[in-house]
Formats: structure tokens, sequence, C-alpha cells
């Protein structure tokens, strides 16, 4: 039986393949799905869900080795093991299978061309500071603001008027202030996404280490400035289109 050593081998090698997803998914439950990052089974928390999102390994070593600069999304490189990094990134890409591409919702291939264009320029990572990095639609993109797909036609109808009464202005103990979204506010701490970069930022402070107070000088227009008018018509064609449904 010549090929019995190699069955064995191959039993060996997906056994060994298994405990290393299994070990990244433990990792991942203990390092980044925690609520305010990406969320149980990589569906999205507040930061971007990870499932179904056909990642390479290298690609996802390189991201949580380095961070994203100027958002919340930090270094692991001196917080995670080699191993536990090539485990984690393992499980990582192991969800390929799983999430959007697996979820009840219909696939892009529903949606008429016109939508999905909206869609692209919505979630588009060549801008930085697309309306995805502030707004969740359908599970993608990043809660620090509504998400948007709650809201009613109605309040979708000019894109370039928005306007923002719930961000505030926080004034650190020694800091510049900064236009502020408040994602946790408890006796034990102040958790807000800062608006003074394109991607805001989540920071924490103690209740004592920071001043909030309502209004602030940031304009929706900003962001959406991003984009041409006809892009934003697009946009708004997605999100009636999300809204209707
Ligand atoms: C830098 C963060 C950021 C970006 C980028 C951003 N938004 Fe917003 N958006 C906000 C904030 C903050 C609010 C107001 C929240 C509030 O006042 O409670 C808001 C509110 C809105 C609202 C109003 C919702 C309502 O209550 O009526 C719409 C619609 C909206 N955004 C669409 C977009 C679109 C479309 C884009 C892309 C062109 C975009 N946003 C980009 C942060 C952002």
């Amino acid at each position: 039986m010549k090929t019995f050593p190699w069955l064995l081998l191959l039993a060996i090698a997906l056994r060994a393949a298994d405990d290393k997803v299994s070990r990244g998914a433990e990792v991942f439950r203990t390092s980044c799905a925690v609520p305010y990052c990406h969320g149980p089974e990589g569906k999205a928390a507040r930061a971007p869900g990870l499932a179904g999102r056909n990642f390479q390994i290298g690609t996802v070593i390189g991201i949580a080795a380095a961070g994203i600069p100027n958002t919340a999304m930090p270094s692991f490189a001196g917080r995670l093991k080699p191993e536990d990094m090539q485990a984690v990134a393992a499980y990582v890409v192991s969800l390929n299978a799983t999430g959007a591409a697996a979820g009840s919702k219909p696939a892009a291939v529903t949606m008429p061309p016109a939508v999905q264009q909206g869609r692209a320029l919505f979630f588009d990572a060549a801008r930085t500071g697309a309306c995805g990095s502030c707004h969740e639609v359908g599970g993608r993109g990043i809660r620090v603001s509504i998400a948007l797909q709650d809201l009613t036609a109605a309040r979708l109808e000019d894109l370039r008027a928005v306007a923002t009464p719930g961000v505030v202005t926080a004034r650190p103990t020694g800091e510049d202030p900064f236009p502020a979204v408040v994602v946790e506010k408890t006796a034990a701490r102040i958790r807000v996404y800062d608006l003074s970069s394109r991607l805001p930022v989540l920071r924490s402070f103690s209740p004592e280490g920071v001043a909030l107070t309502p209004g602030s000088s940031w304009s929706h227009s900003s962001a959406a400035g991003l984009y041409t008018v006809p892009e934003l018509d697009a946009i708004s064609r997605y999100l009636h289109w999300v809204a209707g449904r």
C-alpha cells in the first residue's frame, strides 16, 4: 500500500490546519471581537465586519501588524505572538466562506447597476473618509454615526445639507477641543469618536479628563464634499433603494 503514508500525512496536515484555525478563533474572540471592534465571528460591531471578505492571509497579517493610521485599528505587532498572528489570520481567512456572501441578503447581482454604482461610491476604499467610514449600511461600514439603513427616505433628501445635532465639542484637559460623537458615557469612562481627522478615531477618557458641550464647528459637508454632485446623486439612489426594502 504505497498511498497509505501520504494519506496519513495529509490527515496530519489537515488536522494541524484545523488546530491553527481554532487557536485563531480563540485569539480573535479575545483580541478582535470586542464590542467596539470586529464583533463575534467577524460580523461587524463598530468596526468593519470581516466575514465573507475574501481576504488573503498576507493581507490580514499586514494590516493586523501595522494597524491603520488615524483609525481605531491599532497595531498588534507587539501584542500578539507571531504564531498567534498567523493563527488569527488563518481564522479570518476561514471567515471568507461565511458572512455577507453566505448571508440571507440578496447578493449585489440583484441590485440595478445605478444602485450598485452608488453602493461602490458609498464604501469607496480608495477615498479616505468615504461615507462607509462613518455609516453602516447592511452590516458594512463603520458605525461612528447612525446606521443609514434605519433611515426613512424622507431623511435622505439632501445629502449636501445634512444637519448634525448629535455632534458635540469635546475639550480634553490640556488639549485642543475637537468635534466628537459620543459612543459611551458611564461613571467610569467616556468614549468618543474624534471627527477632527477624515477617518474618525475612537478615544477614551476618564469622566474628569474631558468636558463635553453641545454643538460643534464640524459640518457634514466636509464629508459630502469628497464627492461630486452626480456621485452624491448615485449614493442617494443607493440609500433610497436600501430604505425602500
Ligand atoms: C466623518 C464621519 C462622517 C462621514 C464620512 C459621513 N457622515 Fe453622514 N453623518 C455623520 C454624523 C456625525 C451625522 C450626524 C449625527 C447626529 O447629528 O446625530 C451624520 C448624519 C448623516 C445623515 C442624516 C441622518 C438623519 O438623521 O437625518 C445622512 C443622511 C448621512 N449622514 C449620510 C452620509 C453620506 C451619504 C455620506 C457620504 C457622502 C456621509 N454621511 C459621510 C458623520 C459622517
